[in-house]
């Protein structure tokens, strides 16, 4: 099943606490957002890529794209003061598609199968998003002291990709926006609309580099895959 991806990759990487957006951080020698968009570049059923980008980013981006020989990459938006508005804008810029995944340029190591069980969903059921099932007991506390064990078996961490059927993604953004609703992330926008979201179960190792322990962790989930091939 084919499907269009949109990449958000206009952030600034605060809590990364480098001098530069945390996407043009290397691993190996490349920068993260290169990893994630070569997932996509070759992946079949990808369609299309486009990016959010910083506008003063961007000549750098493209360069980095014609490098690697991104050739899936169809066009760029420029990025917002929040995630949702950059999201927002590359769904404006694409083509209409059938299924389109927004994905964290920050999450480098999504799996393929993830992927394809969250494209088949959507296009069955409208809406899919990744998670992976809470490891560790949930508490909530008032004033340092807990007032609530939660039961774990109902809680999901929620990662991206998330899938949608471009008409509805596309409809849930643009009431937001007029609604001047801010949401943490694409399923809030559509659960408002009283959308039902499945689930799909995803990976651990699909973190989001986002502090900078995450860049160990990215080293370690590199290595450990190249030592998988050369097996
Ligand atoms: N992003 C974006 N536009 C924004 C903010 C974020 O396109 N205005 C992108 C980031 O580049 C990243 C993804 O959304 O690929 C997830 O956001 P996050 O991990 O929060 O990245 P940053 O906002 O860059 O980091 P921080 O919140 O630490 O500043
Ligand atoms: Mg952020």
């Amino acid at each position: 099943m084919n499907y269009t991806v949109v990449l958000p990759a206009a952030g600034s990487g605060k809590r990364m606490k480098a001098d530069k957006n945390k996407l043009l951080l290397e691993l190996f020698g490349k920068p993260i957002f290169l990893y994630t968009l070569e997932v996509f570049q070759q992946d079949s059923n990808c369609d299309a890529i486009w990016l959010a980008v910083k506008e003063q980013e961007r000549e750098l981006i493209e360069n980095y794209v014609k490098r690697y020989n991104l050739t899936k990459v169809q066009g760029y938006a420029t990025g917002g003061t929040e995630r949702q508005d950059s999201v927002r804008a590359c769904l404006e810029a694409i083509p209409p598609c059938g299924v389109v995944l927004v994905h964290d340029a920050a999450r480098p190591f999504i799996d393929k199968e993830v992927i394809a069980n969250l494209v088949e969903t959507a296009h069955t059921s409208g809406a899919a998003i990744a998670a992976v099932p809470v490891k560790d007991t949930i508490k909530k506390a008032e004033n340092g002291i807990i007032s609530e064990t939660v039961d774990r078996n109902q809680l999901w961490m929620i990662q991206t990709p998330q899938a949608f059927r471009y008409s509805l993604m596309l409809e849930a953004a643009q009431k937001a926006h007029n609604d001047g609703f801010m949401g943490t992330d694409e399923a809030m926008l559509v659960e408002r609309l009283n959308y039902p979201v499945a689930i799909v179960e995803s990976t651990y190792e699909n973190i989001k580099m986002t502090t900078p322990d995450d860049l160990i962790y990215g080293r370690a989930i590199l290595e450990s895959r190249l030592q998988e091939e050369q097996k």
